[in-house]
C-alpha cells in the first residue's frame, strides 16, 4: 500500500484497531453503540436515535452538551494561542483560571497545580504528598492509604490507592507501601438509605488501626472519594468523614479528596468539600472542570502546603513535576467558559434543588423485582440489582442494553446502574430517565 494509503487511513476503515479502554472489545465490535452528535441533554446515535443522557457522559458533562459560550471560548482560543509551554511560560488563561478556581475552593485551598485528567492529577496530588513531606524534613512518611472499592484513575499510584479489584489483578504489585480502609457500604444496615447513611461513621476508625500498625510517622496521606462514584455510588455515612478529617489532624496525615465526579456542582454545592463542610488538604478535581469539552484536571492545596515548597533561592524549580499540557490554552478556556456558565445560570444551586426530586424518583423505583438497594446524594444515584446466579454483573449489563434500546444512557458497573444526568436536566427528563430505567428492570429476567 502507497505510504499516502496508510496515512490516510485507506483500507483499514474498520472497528478493529481501536483498543477500546475499559471495555469488552469483542463484545462492542459485534453490537456497537455509535454516538455522532450531542445537544443539551441528548445524544445521537449514528442510525439516528436521540439517546437521553442521564450519566453526564461519564460524569463530566455537567452543564450539557455543546455549549456554545464554551465552543465560542474554545474557538477563539485556539485562533489566539494554540499552545503555551507550561514550564518556565506562563499565559493569562492559566493564572485566570487558576485564581477563578481559588476563589471557589473552600478554605485556604488558594494554589492550583494543573493536568490533564483525574488520574494524572491524582498521581500529582499523591507526589505533593510525598514531596510536602520531604520538604519538611519528615521524609519518613512514605505511605499512601486509599480504600476499597476507591477509584482514582489507571495511573500506577491511582490503581494503586484504588480499591477495585478488577483495576489492579492485572498489574502485578502495584506501588509498595500502601494500605488501604475498608469500603463504606454496609448494605445490611444502609440499603434504600436516602441521602447519607446513618450507619457506619465508626468505619473511619479503621485510620486508627492502620494508623496504630504502621505508625503514624510512616504515613503521608489518605485518599477518599468523597462519595465513590465508579464503584457504584456508595455514600459516606453520617460523620465518617469529618471522622476522617480528625484522625488525620491528629496524626498529621495529609487527606486528600478526590473529586473529579464530586466537583462541580454533584452535589448541589461547588465541590463536595463545602457539602460536607470538610476542609481537605488537597482537592483533585477534572471532569466536570472544563465540562469534558477539553481534557483538563487541578490539584488544589491548601496555602501551608504551597509555602512549604516556597522556601530556598528563589530560582531553584520547587517541584519536579508537570506535564507538557498542564493548563493547556484550550483547556483553560473550557474551563473558564464553563465556570461562566455556572455563575450565570446558578447551576449548582439548581443541582441543589433538584436533589429532593431526584431522590424521590429514584427511590420510586424500590419495589421493582430485582432492586435490592437504591442510593443518592445531590445529583448523583444508583440502583443495585440481585446478580443472577453464577453471573454477576451480566443481569445490570442487559439492563443497560436495553436501557440503549429505550433511549438512555447511563453508566453500568457490577450489578450497579450509575446515573449522574448533566446539571441541566428538566424535572421531566429526570421523569423520563427514571420510567426507562424502571421499564428495562421490568423487561430483565
Ligand atoms: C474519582 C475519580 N478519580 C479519578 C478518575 C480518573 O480520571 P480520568 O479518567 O480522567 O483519568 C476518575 C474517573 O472516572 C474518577 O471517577
Amino acid at each position: 500500500m502507497p505510504d499516502s494509503d496508510a496515512v490516510a487511513g485507506r483500507g483499514v476503515n474498520t472497528l478493529e484497531p481501536f483498543w477500546m479502554p475499559f471495555t469488552a472489545n469483542r463484545q462492542f465490535k459485534s453490537a456497537p453503540r455509535i454516538v455522532v452528535a450531542a445537544q443539551g441533554m441528548h445524544y445521537i446515535t449514528d442510525d439516528g436515535r436521540r439517546i437521553l443522557d442521564g450519566s453526564a457522559g461519564m460524569w463530566c458533562v455537567n452543564a450539557g452538551h455543546g455549549r456554545e459560550r464554551i465552543i465560542a471560548a474554545v474557538r477563539e482560543q485556539v485562533g489566539q494561542l494554540d499552545y503555551a509551554p507550561p514550564f518556565q511560560w506562563g499565559h493569562p488563561g492559566a493564572f485566570a483560571l487558576a485564581s477563578r478556581l481559588s476563589a471557589m475552593l473552600p478554605g485556604d485551598l488558594d494554589h492550583v497545580f494543573f493536568a490533564n485528567s483525574g488520574s494524572e492529577a491524582v498521581d500529582t496530588a499523591l507526589k505533593i504528598a510525598l514531596a510536602y513531606h520531604r520538604q519538611r524534613g519528615e521524609a519518613h512518611r512514605v505511605r499512601l492509604i486509599g480504600r476499597e472499592r476507591g477509584y482514582h484513575g489507571a495511573g500506577f499510584g491511582g490503581t494503586s490507592v484504588g480499591g477495585i479489584s478488577n483495576n489492579r489483578k492485572q498489574f502485578g504489585t502495584l506501588l509498595g507501601g500502601v494500605d488501604h480502609l475498608r469500603h463504606t457500604h454496609d448494605p445490611a444496615r444502609s440499603a434504600f438509605s436516602r441521602g447519607q447513611p446513618e450507619s457506619g461513621a465508626e468505619r473511619a476508625d479503621q485510620l486508627e488501626d492502620i494508623v496504630a500498625l504502621h505508625d503514624a510517622s510512616t504515613i503521608a496521606a489518605v485518599i477518599v472519594e468523597p462519595v465513590s462514584g465508579s464503584t457504584g455510588v456508595l455514600v459516606p455515612p453520617r460523620g465518617y468523614l469529618e471522622r476522617l478529617r480528625q484522625i488525620c489532624d491528629r496524626h498529621g496525615i495529609l487527606l486528600i479528596f478526590d473529586e473529579v465526579i464530586t466537583g462541580f456542582g454533584r452535589l448541589g454545592a461547588n465541590f463536595a468539600a463545602d457539602h460536607f463542610g470538610i476542609v481537605p488538604d488537597m482537592v483533585v478535581m477534572a471532569k466536570g472542570m472544563t465540562n469534558a469539552t477539553v481534557p483538563a484536571s487541578a490539584v488544589a492545596v491548601r496555602k501551608e502546603i504551597y509555602d512549604t515548597f516556597m522556601q530556598g533561592p528563589s530560582n531553584t524549580i520547587e517541584l519536579f513535576h508537570g506535564y507538557t499540557y498542564s493548563a493547556h490554552p484550550l483547556a483553560c478556556a473550557a474551563g473558564l467558559a464553563t465556570l461562566d456558565i455556572f455563575a450565570e445560570e446558578s447551576l449548582t444551586e439548581r443541582a441543589r434543588a433538584l436533589a429532593p426530586v431526584w431522590e424521590d424518583a429514584l427511590h420510586s423505583l424500590r419495589s421493582l423485582d430485582h432492586v435490592v438497594d437504591i442510593r443518592n446524594l445531590g445529583l448523583m444515584g444508583a440502583v443495585e440489582v440481585a446478580p443472577r446466579e453464577g453471573a454477576p454483573g451480566a443481569r445490570a449489563f442487559d439492563i443497560f442494553l436495553e436501557c440503549f434500546e429505550l433511549g438512555l444512557m447511563l453508566r453500568q458497573t457490577g450489578d450497579v446502574l450509575a446515573l449522574s444526568p448533566p446539571l441541566v436536566v428538566t424535572e421531566e427528563q429526570i421523569g423520563s430517565i427514571v420510567d426507562m430505567l424502571g421499564t428495562a428492570i421490568e423487561n430483565a429476567d
